[in-house]
């Protein structure tokens, strides 16, 4: 049988390693050979000086080794190029000489962009939904958006017992770029007391007010959970103007960030102190949840199997708790929704 491919694009999510080692065990069960296209689309372009660099044949035996791995053994990258279609001609020409009769994308929205347009090249590709912000709206869940927000939860358990021990409030920012998923349900799993969103739009004075709420209740180590997409939907505030006359180091035009947010409700909450941490990139370099191993175990072996069975131009995702499939096209034309009943709870006292 001829070959398949498999590539990891875009920002790296746990779990993507065992969807690789998910699609290496399923492709060697139809006797398919695997081919690992390195560095996302690149890998395509032929810009390495060793072909060897760009893809190799992917054995079993190295699959296996890597499936719990966080990263992605493949590498991944943002391809700027791959817009142009006379670069995406050639990365198709590259699949066509390799042989590969399907290529499998682990990656997000815009890596399945790619993949539609290699379709329309005539390469039957399948979409493995890897990012941790779980900002596509087809599926319940996406690859590493559990291992990330089990990350996030941790770290605001620990950081809610220095709060309480010190009667101090805490910012803490996580990921998720333009999607408030993570911050949503980091909150709610945690008890956290205020939650900010890029979906829902809001100002520094009516935070402030929820947390003087809080301390009015004798709260005084309330969590303000912060999605990093969320200052786009902040009103605009002067945090240069407002925290200057407190000598806190901020140049004009400076943007609002986590620390600045926290120096802010001090000062607004009349607090002694108060914290912020940014999570950052431990979100996306943990080890894979179970369920997103299991997540990935199943879509990889739907890929592979859609592929042997003929069928392409598809994505994989979770509906009802279950994995299934539908055209790539379809699921990049529907819009996320946001859980704001949830939002509203956690942010109503
Ligand atoms: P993600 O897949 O996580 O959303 P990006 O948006 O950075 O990450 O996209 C990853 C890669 O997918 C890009 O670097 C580019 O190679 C490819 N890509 C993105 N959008 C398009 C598009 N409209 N057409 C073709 N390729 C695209
Ligand atoms: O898409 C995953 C993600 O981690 C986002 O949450 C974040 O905004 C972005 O990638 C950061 O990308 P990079 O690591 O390329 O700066």
């Amino acid at each position: 049988m001829s070959n398949i491919a498999v590539l990891t694009s875009g920002g790296d999510s746990p779990g993507m390693n065992a969807a690789v080692m998910a699609v290496a065990k399923n492709a060697a069960y139809y006797g398919m050979p695997l081919i690992g296209i390195q560095r996302g689309y690149n890998g395509l372009l032929g810009y390495s000086d060793d072909p060897a660099d760009d893809y190799f044949r992917f054995d079993l035996d190295t699959v296996l080794d890597i499936a719990d791995l966080p990263g992605t053994y493949l590498r991944t990258a943002r391809c700027k190029e791959f817009h142009d279609p006379a670069v995406r001609e050639k990365a198709a020409k590259t699949l066509r000489d390799l042989d590969v009769s399907g290529l499998v994308v682990i990656g997000g929205d815009g890596s399945f962009q790619g993949a539609m347009r290699l379709c329309e090249l005539g390469i039957p590709c399948i979409g493995i939904p890897g990012t941790i912000d779980n900002d596509l709206p087809y599926t319940e869940m996406t690859l590493g958006f559990d291992t990330a927000v089990n990350v996030c939860v941790e770290a605001v358990r620990a950081i809610r017992a220095t709060s309480r021990s010190h009667d101090r409030p805490h910012v803490v920012e996580v990921m998720g770029r333009n999607c408030g998923d993570i911050a949503l349900y980091t909150a709610e799993a945690t008890g956290s007391e205020i939650v900010v969103v890029p979906e829902v739009k809001w100002n520094v004075d009516s935070v402030a007010a929820q947390l003087n709420r809080q301390i009015a209740m004798g709260n005084t180590r309330a969590t303000v959970v912060v999605a990093e997409g969320c200052w786009a939907s902040m009103k605009p505030f002067d945090v240069y103007s407002f925290l200057k006359p407190y000598g806190k180091e901020v140049f004009q035009g400076e943007p609002m960030t986590a620390n600045r947010f926290a120096s802010v409700l001090k000062r607004k909450c009349g607090m002694v102190e108060a914290r912020d941490t940014v999570v950052g990139y431990t979100q996306r370099g943990a080890q894979p949840t179970a369920r997103d191993s299991i997540f990935a175990f199943e879509a990889g072996a739907m890929a592979v199997h859609l592929l042997h069975s003929g069928v392409s131009n598809q994505v994989i995702g979770v509906k009802n708790g279950r994995t299934f499939h539908m055209p790539i096209e379809k699921a990049l034309a529907s819009k996320k929704r946001f859980n704001k009943k949830m939002y509203d709870l956690i942010n109503s006292l």
